[in-house]
């Protein structure tokens, strides 16, 4: 079992891992576009010199968005940028080299105690992360380091959108290679000498079989992964070892994140509640409306906007 905030801190501390979830596969360009020009649209009613605040930041894909785009529309802002995880985006990402001296990232913050007077954010995003706080108290504190005027935008999670709906089918691809008998089991035990190798390929047999031979992303990594566990002889027993353990705890690590996501999605009538929170938090003009991306017009996600 892995914490909540393991789970994330596990993922984030890979190199040139800047987004979460907004990449689906094959159509990163045009996603990619459209999220950032939902941004750059934000950082236009920003005021130059503004502070603004990136919650539940990840490794900084918003805050990172929000400097360039500034940059790009010749003003100067600032960003703070807290997570719970314990995130270091400086030390596996190249992308901020240029901009170092403009975003302040913190992690170990909890969206609902941050460590900011009250007042002293000319505005605030979050991207998927908003949601997987306790809605009372993140939006209270969300109204608490808002200057009076200053606007709000949240890219939320969609119950029904493109980057949900996969994830209870992945949720049990997981389970499966995890399970007793399953093809982590295999590995590790066949390492540990407490399996034999007719065990690991009747597992990978009943995997082909199962899938028509057609293994899904998941569990095709994981064969691929095993593969070069077996092959590598050249290492040493103990660091292939290790190498499965590894390879056990990143799943876990993914499949926490999965269910995580699962349940932070809003539906439309919990967006609904979500902005009536807002306004009777004192919010002002809060407004929800479905977002969508690429030449399919894909559903994303939730935005919600507003202002102090
Ligand atoms: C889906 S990721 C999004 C990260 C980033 N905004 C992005 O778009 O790449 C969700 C993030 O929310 C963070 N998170 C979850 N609950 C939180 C909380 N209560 N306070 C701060 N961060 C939280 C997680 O650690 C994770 O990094």
């Amino acid at each position: 079992m892995v914490a909540k905030e393991t789970a994330w801190t596990t993922y984030w501390h890979a190199a040139n891992r800047l987004d979460s979830c907004i990449v689906r596969p094959g159509q990163q360009e045009g996603d990619q576009k459209a999220i950032f020009g939902f941004w750059r649209e934000f950082v236009k009613g920003c005021p130059s010199g503004g502070r603004l605040l990136d919650l539940a930041t990840g490794n900084g894909a918003v805050a990172l968005r929000l400097v360039q785009a500034a940059a790009d529309l010749g003003k100067d802002v600032t960003v703070n940028a807290v997570d719970l995880a314990d995130i270091r985006p400086e030390s596996y990402l190249t992308e901020y080299s240029d901009f170092a001296n403009l975003i302040a990232f913190r992690g170990g913050v909890d969206i609902c105690a941050l460590p900011f007077g009250d007042q002293c954010f000319d505005g605030a995003v979050s991207q998927f992360g908003f949601e997987y706080a306790p809605a009372t108290s993140a939006v209270a504190e969300l109204a608490r380091v808002l200057r009076s005027g200053a606007p709000f935008q949240l890219l939320v999670h969609h119950k029904e959108g493109a980057l949900v709906a996969p994830n209870v089918a992945q949720i049990a691809e997981i389970e499966t290679l995890l399970g007793s008998g399953g093809l982590v089991d295999c590995i590790q035990q066949l390492l540990a000498g407490t399996s034999s190798m007719d065990a690991l390929e009747g597992e990978g047999r009943r995997l082909l079989s199962e899938n028509n031979n057609q293994l899904p992303r998941i569990t095709a990594e994981i064969f691929a992964a095993v593969r070069q566990l077996l092959t590598r002889q050249d290492l040493d027993l103990a660091i292939r070892i290790q190498g499965a353990a590894d390879m056990r705890h990143r799943l876990e690590a993914e499949q926490e994140r999965m269910r995580q996501l699962g349940h932070a999605a809003l539906s439309g009538d919990e967006a609904d509640s979500l902005c009536r929170l807002m306004t009777d938090t004192g919010l002002h003009d809060v407004a929800v409306q479905p977002f969508h991306v690429g030449s399919d017009q894909a559903l994303l996600g939730w935005q919600v906007t507003g202002r102090r």
